[in-house]
């Protein structure tokens, strides 16, 4: 059976985590998130969490393997398909990809281009809780100043949203960007939105793209 396999590409605050959770809501699929998941293991403090702490506070790259071994676990079993937001991040990665898609699977990237001025704006003012539910203090606000609307919990600043790690975040994205986008064109299909426009513009954009187009999607396809 052919299953859907949905990438989010886009730099640090061009709402990946956004879009993949609301398209995730709409197509049922599982959605997996490779900042989450080691954000996850690093409050946990497990093992891993530790060996990758500093690593993602800095900005930097958390070793290739250890992030698929994630992945990988978090997907076992899929029949589905799923999302991925964040993974793959490099070309190293990229070969990876293909060890958890089946040669019918097909594939779609989804950039969403959003300005360096722009991802900066959004940063700044994002907020985020433990139970994986991200706010905007202008764009998307809890009801209640401070706290979570899904559990109650303090919502808080992530610690790798700082102007100097943005700002290393946002180049090292650009750097990568155009060997991977090549890789995943020869893969399965491409497609560029624009994230400038209010959340629901782009999730409409997203999902009119996504319903209408993986039916006929084929490994080449550009658009
Ligand atoms: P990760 O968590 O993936 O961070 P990122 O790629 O820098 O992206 P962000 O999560 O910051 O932004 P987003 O695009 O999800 O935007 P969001 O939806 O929150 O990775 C973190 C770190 O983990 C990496 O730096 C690295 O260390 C490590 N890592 C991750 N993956 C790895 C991998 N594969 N290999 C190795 N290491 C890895 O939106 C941002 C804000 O804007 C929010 O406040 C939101 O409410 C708001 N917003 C969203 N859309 C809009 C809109 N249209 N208009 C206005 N506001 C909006
Ligand atoms: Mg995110």
């Amino acid at each position: 059976m052919s299953r859907r396999i949905i990438i989010f590409f886009g730099p640090p605050g061009s709402g990946k985590g956004t879009q993949s959770d609301l398209l995730a809501t709409t197509l049922k699929l599982p959605v997996v998130s490779a900042g989450e998941l080691l954000r996850a293991e690093q409050n946990a403090g497990t093992k891993i969490g530790k060996q990758v702490s500093a690593i993602i506070d800095q900005g930097k790259m958390a070793p290739n393997d250890l992030v698929f071994k994630l992945v990988r676990q978090r997907l076992q079993g899929e029949r589905r398909g799923f999302i991925l937001d964040g993974f793959p991040r490099n070309l190293a990665q990229a070969p990876d990809l293909l060890k958890l898609a089946k040669p019918a699977d097909k594939i779609v990237t989804i950039v969403i281009e959003v300005s360096d001025r722009e991802t900066k704006r959004r940063i700044v003012l994002r907020r985020v809780c433990d139970c994986g539910v991200t706010y905007h203090l202008h764009f998307n606000p809890p009801k209640k100043l401070g706290r979570c609307d899904n559990c109650g919990n303090k919502l808080y600043q992530r610690r790798d949203d700082t102007p100097a790690v943005i700002s290393r975040r946002l180049r090292d994205y650009r750097r990568r960007l155009p060997r991977l986008l090549a890789y995943l064109q020869k893969h399965g299909a491409v497609v560029k939105i624009n994230g400038e426009q209010t959340i629901k513009q782009v999730q409409s954009d997203i999902t009119k793209y996504v319903t209408r187009n993986t039916s006929r999607l084929c490994r080449g396809l550009t658009i």
